[in-house]
């Protein structure tokens, strides 16, 4: 069977991960989830006080780009990959509103972009894979044969994210979570590098009322017809 490239974009807790995995199971593709990268960075440039409260050191964080290193590993237990910082994994690290709080920013940075997008296009040369972010059919995948752009209302991807969190053990307030997720989308949507916008072939997807598995079958189907 042909193998293809089916990209995957949208707002932030748009449940964009959760279809990604399912459908790269159902494919027997891989799954890529590119914010795990940008988060991974994030991570880094908190560890060496490169970004903070009030502060992004940009050009301290351009010059130690070479020593970060980002791979995924499967995760027998959950089956899915792990994202590892420079051979730890981060995993749950890299989910704490801490790091949501500085990811938007630091995905601002070209060089960071850059540095990411090379990666994510030599993981897909080979097809068969399932990548999600905000800019995986305009900039990373632009000829990837299917394209979805998902959206939700604001306050039931901030409902879902605060689910999330909670059952990790991170007690945060809802309307703290539904702030970032809006400010995530703000500077998602405004950055000048690859700004978070539908690209003109993706299928719109709003899941605001659909359950997961009316969702999933809506894009198995479609990537059914694209294969
Ligand atoms: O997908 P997730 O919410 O984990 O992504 C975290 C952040 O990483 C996003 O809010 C966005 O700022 C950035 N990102 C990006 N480009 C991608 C994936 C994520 O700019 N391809």
């Amino acid at each position: 069977m042909k193998k293809i490239i089916i990209a995957i974009d949208g707002f932030s807790s748009t449940g964009k991960s959760t279809v990604a995995k399912q459908l790269a199971k159902a494919l027997g593709y891989v799954y890529i989830d590119t914010g795990a990268m940008y988060r991974a960075v994030t991570l880094f440039a908190m560890n060496h006080n490169l970004v903070g409260q009030g502060y992004l050191r940009e050009k301290e964080l351009e010059e130690k780009l070479s020593e970060i290193q980002i791979h995924f590993k499967l995760n027998p237990t959950t089956d899915v990959a792990d994202v590892y910082l420079n051979g730890e994994n981060v995993e749950r690290k890299v989910r704490t509103l801490e790091v949501s709080q500085y990811v938007s920013p630091i995905a601002t940075v070209s060089a960071v972009r850059r540095k990411l997008v090379e990666q994510q296009q030599k993981m897909g040369e080979e097809k068969g894979i399932v990548m999600d972010g905000r800019d995986i059919g305009t900039v990373v995948f632009p000829k990837a044969e299917l394209k979805l752009f998902m959206t939700a209302s604001a306050e039931k991807r901030a409902r879902r994210r605060h689910d999330e969190l909670l059952e990790r053990g991170e007690h945060v307030s809802y309307e703290d979570v539904l702030e970032n997720v809006v400010t995530r989308d703000k500077i998602d949507v405004s950055r000048e590098d690859s700004p978070l916008v539908k690209a003109e072939s993706a299928i719109e997807i709003d899941n605001s009322n659909l359950t997961l598995q009316e969702q999933f079958d809506k894009i198995l189907s479609l990537s059914k017809k694209s294969i």
